[in-house]
Formats: structure tokens, C-alpha cells, sequence
């Protein structure tokens, strides 16, 4: 099975939604063997839900789920004093089956901790939700030789305390924050070995079932996702970020792996 993670991040109103499923089903060729998750914005989750309804073929239909974006996130425990924020079972409730965690953007922007995201996984875990992990080295870390122990130091703190059972509802995403507004690529090479580094700490933590992805710029033409795919076996997706915004070019990039 393929993965493909489509992550709106703010995006989109519900007339938008609307058209991205006329657009996505028109362009989009069935198969089986992949699975399409939909990340929309919180409150938009039952009505993307809903809007697949419109879809008339049922194997395009069937290929796709839906999943949060999650953030600065409370858990069911602080439920009484975090205003703002969203639980996982809130989530799940809205037809959410997994639970992004760990994303570039977060950390960046909501200066989530490792610790932090070890709580996210646990919460959404503990909710019956699937969780899809981002891990990923900054470019200083990168430059100083860090790439390995900064991945491991993520995998170690996002995953303590997974058990097998917990294990089979992981995914985990190389996101290159090293490539992102820098000027420089991570090309297939690069996350190949990014892929090696994930999947060695993933075997020694006894989970090398967990997938690995790769997240980061992917669009239908200059960084494919094939190109990723193709350059390990380690890679079971991609994770898609302003590429899975428009319906079409979204299709296009499944249609062409
Ligand atoms: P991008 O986002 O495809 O826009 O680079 C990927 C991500 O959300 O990590």
C-alpha cells in the first residue's frame, strides 16, 4: 500500500472543499493500492467528510480518509483549562482517523518540544487514532553532522513507551526543515539515507514495521513523489503540503507513481 498525506494546513472554505472532490475525482485514477488521507483544518472535518459523498465512483471514493492537522493540541486532561485547542477524541468524533503530529511548522511556530510530542502520540494513541509523525534535522543541525542523533532523539522521545500493539498504528514522515527556505534540495539520495537513519532507530526501538514517508516541496513536475518512492525501498508514501491544495494537481501527483 502507498500513502499519500494531503496537508491543507489553513486552508480552504467550504465551497472550495466542494470543488477540490469534483476536481480530485474527475483527474484522479482509481487503484486499490493506495490510500489518500485528507488533512484539513479542524472544523472543516465532517463537512470534507461529507463533501466526499459527491463522488460517484466508489473506488476513488473508498481510496480516502481523513486526518487532523495536529498543533498546539490539549490533551483529554487539560480539557478544563486550555481554551482554544481540540482533543483527540474531539477529533476523532469528527470523523478524523489520524493525527498528524510533530510537523515542521509546529515546531516551529508553537515551539513544541519532543517531550511535548511524546505526550501527542500517547494521547492520540490512547484514542484509537492512527498518528503520523513528522521527524526532520534543521539546517545548522544538518551542517554540524547532527543529522543522525537529532532524528534518533525525536524517534526515541516521540515513541516512548510504544508498545507492538501501538506500533501498527504509526507512520512516520522525513520532513528535510533543512531544504525548506533555504535554497537547498533534499534530493532521493538524500532522504534514502534519511530513510536509512529513521528505519535503523525504528528497528533497534523493535518496530521496523513502522512506514516511512517522505514530506517536503513534492509537486507533479520538478520533485516528484515517485522520485522518493522509487529511491528506497523504506519509502511507503508521501506527505504533500501546497501540492494537495487543488483538486487536479493533487490527482496528478498519485496518478503518477
Ligand atoms: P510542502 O509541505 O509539500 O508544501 O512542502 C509538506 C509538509 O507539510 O511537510
Amino acid at each position: 500500500m502507498l500513502y499519500f498525506f494531503g496537508n491543507w494546513r489553513m486552508n480552504k472554505t467550504k465551497s472550495e472543499i466542494t470543488q477540490f472532490f469534483v476536481d480530485f475525482e474527475l483527474n484522479l485514477a482509481a487503484n486499490e493500492n493506495k490510500q489518500i488521507i485528507i488533512l484539513p483544518p479542524f472544523c472543516y472535518l465532517d463537512y470534507t467528510k461529507n463533501a466526499t459523498n459527491s463522488m460517484t465512483t466508489p473506488e476513488k471514493k473508498n481510496m480516502i480518509s481523513f486526518g487532523a492537522q495536529f498543533s498546539n493540541i490539549g490533551s483529554v486532561s487539560s480539557a478544563d483549562f486550555r481554551t482554544g485547542q481540540i482533543t483527540p477524541p474531539q477529533l476523532k468524533d469528527c470523523s478524523a482517523e489520524y493525527i498528524m503530529v510533530g510537523n515542521a511548522g509546529c515546531k516551529e511556530y508553537f515551539g513544541i518540544t519532543n517531550e511535548t510530542i511524546g505526550f501527542q502520540v500517547n494521547d492520540a494513541l490512547n484514542s484509537q487514532m492512527k498518528v503520523v509523525l513528522c521527524v526532520g534535522e534543521k539546517i545548522a543541525e544538518r551542517e554540524a553532522g547532527q543529522t543522525q542523533a537529532v532524528l534518533d532523539s525525536q524517534i526515541t522521545a516521540a515513541l516512548n513507551g510504544l508498545t507492538a500493539a501501538q506500533s501498527t498504528n504509526v507512520f512516520v514522515v522525513y520532513e528535510p526543515i533543512w531544504a525548506i527556505g533555504t535554497g537547498k534540495t533534499c534530493s532521493p539520495t538524500d532522504f534514502a539515507e534519511a530513510a536509512d537513519i529513521i528505519y535503523n532507530k525504528l528497528n533497534a526501538l523493535t518496530f521496523s514495521n513502522i512506514p516511512i514517508l517522505y514530506g517536503g516541496s513534492i509537486n507533479t513536475t520538478t520533485v516528484t513523489a515517485s522520485s522518493y518512492i522509487q529511491a528506497t525501498p523504506r519509502c511507503y508514501g508521501v506527505l504533500v503540503g501546497a501540492g494537495s491544495y487543488l483538486g487536479e494537481r493533487f490527482a496528478n501527483i498519485i496518478n503518477a507513481t
